[in-house]
């Protein structure tokens, strides 16, 4: 297993629960910092992928990072968890300077931070209980615990019953809710989601941005959330933040951006209703 797939748990169907919250858009008004950036720069091989990004998340706030295929959103969130090392800059998060932590206290910071990449997928060799066990191991709690603390995240994702099963046996929607129950099973207090809805339908994505909302409200985290997709944008930014060509080229509320003067800028949100 490589490092990103240890650290990764991912997402999966079936909302039971229609009564869809939208985001709270004062989230980020005067809070404090979770995610404070300044000035990222992150090359490989003398080719420059993150020029100078200055970012920040307030507590309760997700922000919404959109930009082409290719622009480096997958490398900024992993200078995040330090799965990559930033060539310059400061990155502090929950209130550390990631960059200069040890490796202790690298872990002790992942433990407070769900991450769900895009290439994430649930371990297919094992049930979904012991998905959900899995980012447990270390904690040593007890049987009846562990299988309470399973039962609770599932309830929440509205797949109850789905716990003897196999990855195999569900929809890609339900997996992704499964790997969305495992990324929240620890309680993180920053959710780094890239592309949580590839490959759903319509219907599905709109359900799995909704599902994010809900928790995230009910667990009072924040997020970053990468995405190609209007809808789920609109639906879970407080804010989105547009990168091109190493930088941020626009930044405000789903609104703002939509109505921008910028017919490129314009063009991210065409596709959604
Ligand atoms: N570990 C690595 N070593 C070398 N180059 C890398 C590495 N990771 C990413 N890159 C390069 O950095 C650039 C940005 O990649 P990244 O995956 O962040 O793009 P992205 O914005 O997430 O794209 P997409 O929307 O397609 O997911 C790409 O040119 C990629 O080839
Ligand atoms: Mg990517």
């Amino acid at each position: 297993m490589n490092a990103e797939e240890q650290l990764n748990m991912e997402p999966a169907e079936e909302i039971k629960n229609n009564q869809h919250s939208a985001p709270d858009k004062n989230a980020a008004a005067g809070g404090e910092l979770v995610v404070d950036i300044k000035g990222l720069h992150k090359e490989f091989e003398n080719k420059t992928v993150l020029k100078d990004i200055n970012l920040t998340v307030a507590k309760g706030e997700s922000l919404v990072i959109m930009g082409k295929s290719g622009t480096g959103k997958s490398v900024l969130i992993k200078c995040i968890v330090r799965l990559l090392d930033a060539d310059k800059g400061s990155i502090n998060i929950l209130g550390k300077e990631i960059t200069s932590l040890n490796d202790k206290e690298l872990n002790d910071m992942r433990k407070r931070i769900g991450f769900l990449f895009q290439s994430a997928a649930l371990y297919d060799s094992m049930t979904v209980r012991e998905n959900l066990e899995f980012p447990l191991r270390d904690l040593k709690k007890d049987k009846a615990e562990l299988d309470t603390k399973v039962k609770e995240a599932l309830e929440n994702v509205g797949l109850g019953e789905a716990i003897d099963k196999m990855p195999a046996e569900l929809s890609g929607g339900m997996r992704k809710r499964v790997g969305l129950a495992r990324t929240l099973i620890l309680q993180p207090e920053l959710i780094l989601f890239d592309e949580p809805n590839t490959g759903l339908d319509p219907i599905t994505t709109r359900e799995i941005s909704h599902l994010i909302v809900d928790l995230q409200k009910k667990s009072q985290s924040s997020s970053i959330v990468i995405t190609h997709d209007a809808v789920c944008a609109k639906i879970i930014g407080n804010r989105i933040m547009i990168i091109d060509e190493g930088v941020c080229v626009a930044e405000g509320t789903y609104e703002e951006l939509e109505h921008s003067e910028n017919k490129w800028v314009r063009s991210f949100f065409s596709q959604a209703v």
